[in-house]
């Protein structure tokens, strides 16, 4: 079945912007991203998306369809009756480029502000060994596709430009949770370095970033509050605290 559908999209740059309606073929089993590359490709072909597997595993076409953060790839036009007009914007925390294109660099510093996996003294490479039980805990964060829809709807840095110097995002709070949960990681602060230099404390659990999630991966429930709760019971714990004092006298 075949219909022509009303399309609203942003169309603008870092100037500015407004949404332009067109009218465009719809056929069955198509996804959004083949509305935007039919519209390329008959009425706009200066209309500026990036995407690249259209298969839900690069990441890269990631904008918000009738205001909710979606892969445009994955998300099918079935979802939506051929009445309905479907708004096509970009992601809004962060800024344009050019109409469904931003610029995401904001996640990439975020990612370099994290120390990588520290390798354990006196095991050579090759002999790591590890538990399933800890191999499959970090899986679930290695699904990520890096996406950024979980760090553009996150509302402390969405509407709160100023928390993003010091604010990580879900994704990179997530990123230190795996290596906090690492048994071979030879860093050792992991939750206290979320908590004093990445911001873990803005986060409420709200659990937004984990509804938008393409790949299902339990945020905040398997990562963002595992490490709050690490970096608390290290805090408070009189053992700890104790061990801390004595380390402090005698370093
Ligand atoms: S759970 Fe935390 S990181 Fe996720 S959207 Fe809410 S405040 Fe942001
Ligand atoms: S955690 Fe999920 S929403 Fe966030 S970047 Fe990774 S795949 Fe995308
Ligand atoms: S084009 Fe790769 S995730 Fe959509």
């Amino acid at each position: 079945m075949s219909y022509q559908a009303r399309f609203r999209v942003w169309r603008g740059d870092e100037a500015g912007g407004e949404l332009t309606d067109y009218e465009v073929e719809v056929n069955e089993g198509e996804v959004v991203l083949d509305i935007v590359h039919r519209l390329q490709a008959t009425q706009t072909p200066d209309l500026a998306v990036r995407w690249n597997c259209k298969a839900g595993k690069c990441g890269s076409c990631s904008a918000e369809v009738n205001g909710r953060p979606r892969l445009m790839c994955m998300t099918r036009m079935s979802t939506f009756s051929p009445e309905e007009t479907v708004t096509i914007t970009p992601m809004r925390t962060f800024p344009v480029i050019k109409d469904l294109v931003t610029d995401v660099s904001f996640n990439y510093e975020k990612a370099r502000e994290i120390p990588s996996f520290q390798p354990p003294e006196g095991v050579a490479a090759g002999e790591y060994r590890m538990a399933q039980e800890d191999v499959q805990r970090s899986q679930e964060f290695r699904k990520c596709i890096e996406c950024f829809l979980c760090q553009n709807t996150c509302h402390v840095v969405r509407d709160h430009e100023e928390n993003k110097a010091a604010f990580a995002g879900p994704r990179f709070l997530m990123r230190q949770a795996e290596l906090e949960m690492h048994p071979l990681d030879a860093r050792k602060r992991r939750a206290e370095e979320a908590q004093e230099e990445h911001g873990l404390g803005y986060c409420n659990i709200t659990k937004c970033c984990t509804e938008v999630c393409p790949e299902h991966i339990h945020i905040t429930d398997n990562a963002l509050i595992p490490l709050k709760e690490r970096a608390v019971d290290r805090k408070y714990d009189p053992l700890v605290w104790l061990g801390s004092k004595i380390r402090r006298r005698t370093g």
